[in-house]
């Protein structure tokens, strides 16, 4: 795995949108895969930006995001879809009809699922996914587990990632969903490129677990060690636990 450290979490957002950006321009089609989350949000500026002043073209490329709560509808205001939509999808010249998303209102959870994943090979798999990470390494929602998922499916999420979204709801933890459905591991590994953007000193550990080379499913985003490409993008803090050789510092 490739890791680039920079010196604040505006510069490591920079550059996972630059990532984005690259990709645009080297396959205007690209299919991207897109996370939720707050380390998101200055990559969504950066690239609603590069949109704004002519450098990121969206017109022609699918986004997949990863996850979405159950029991939401697309037009909850707190779904991650409202998420997208207020945070990049406004912002840029994709076109709706290329958004894709589980649909967390859905009444049958598997047959969502298996139609989400026939959506990504009917076109061809994805490019290039962008990921975030959980404090205790999950990605998408795929959460420590006994054992892992390898396609889109219906989990139960941890408490600690329930408290970690609860500002989606009004700081409310009891109004948080138990349940979301997300994005499969093998469908994640599947992905052509993968870029995961980690900002912050809560995130060092889950960062440092990528590292151990070992593979746990308690890590989940430990699995990237089977990827051929993956780009690891951290503040200074983020990258406190990491082995202190090894890696490519642009702090
Ligand atoms: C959520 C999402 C993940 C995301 C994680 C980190 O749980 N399901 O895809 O990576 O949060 O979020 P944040 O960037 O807010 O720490």
């Amino acid at each position: 795995m490739n890791i680039r450290v920079f010196q604040t979490a505006e510069d490591a957002a920079h550059a996972a949108a630059a990532a984005v950006t690259a990709q645009l321009a080297r396959k205007p089609a690209s299919v991207l895969g897109l996370p939720t989350g707050r380390t998101t949000l200055a990559v969504y500026d950066e690239l609603a930006r590069l949109h704004e002043s002519g450098t990121a073209d969206f017109s022609r490329a699918h986004t997949f995001n990863l996850d979405e709560f159950v029991g939401l509808a697309a037009n909850d205001k707190r779904s991650y879809c409202a998420f997208m939509q207020k945070h990049l999808f406004t912002r840029i010249n994709l076109p709706g009809s290329h958004i894709h998303f589980l649909n967390g209102g859905a009444r049958n959870h598997q047959e969502e699922c298996d139609r989400f994943e026939r959506e990504i090979a009917a076109l061809g798999g994805m490019d290039l996914l962008l990921l975030g990470i959980g404090a205790n390494a999950h990605i998408g929602f795929n959460e420590p587990a006994h054992a892992l998922h390898a396609r889109s499916h219906k989990t139960r999420l941890a408490l600690a990632t329930r408290r970690a979204n609860a500002s989606l709801f009004g700081g409310r933890l009891d109004r948080v969903p138990r349940e979301a459905l997300t994005m499969g591991i093998g469908t994640m590994l599947d992905a052509r490129a993968v870029v995961l953007i980690a900002t912050g000193r809560e995130k060092a550990r889950a960062i440092g677990s990528m590292f151990e080379g070992r593979i746990s499913t308690d890590r989940p985003a430990s699995v990237l060690q089977l990827h051929p490409r993956v780009e690891v993008i951290l503040d200074l803090p983020a990258a406190e636990k990491l082995p202190q050789s090894g890696f490519d510092a642009q702090a």
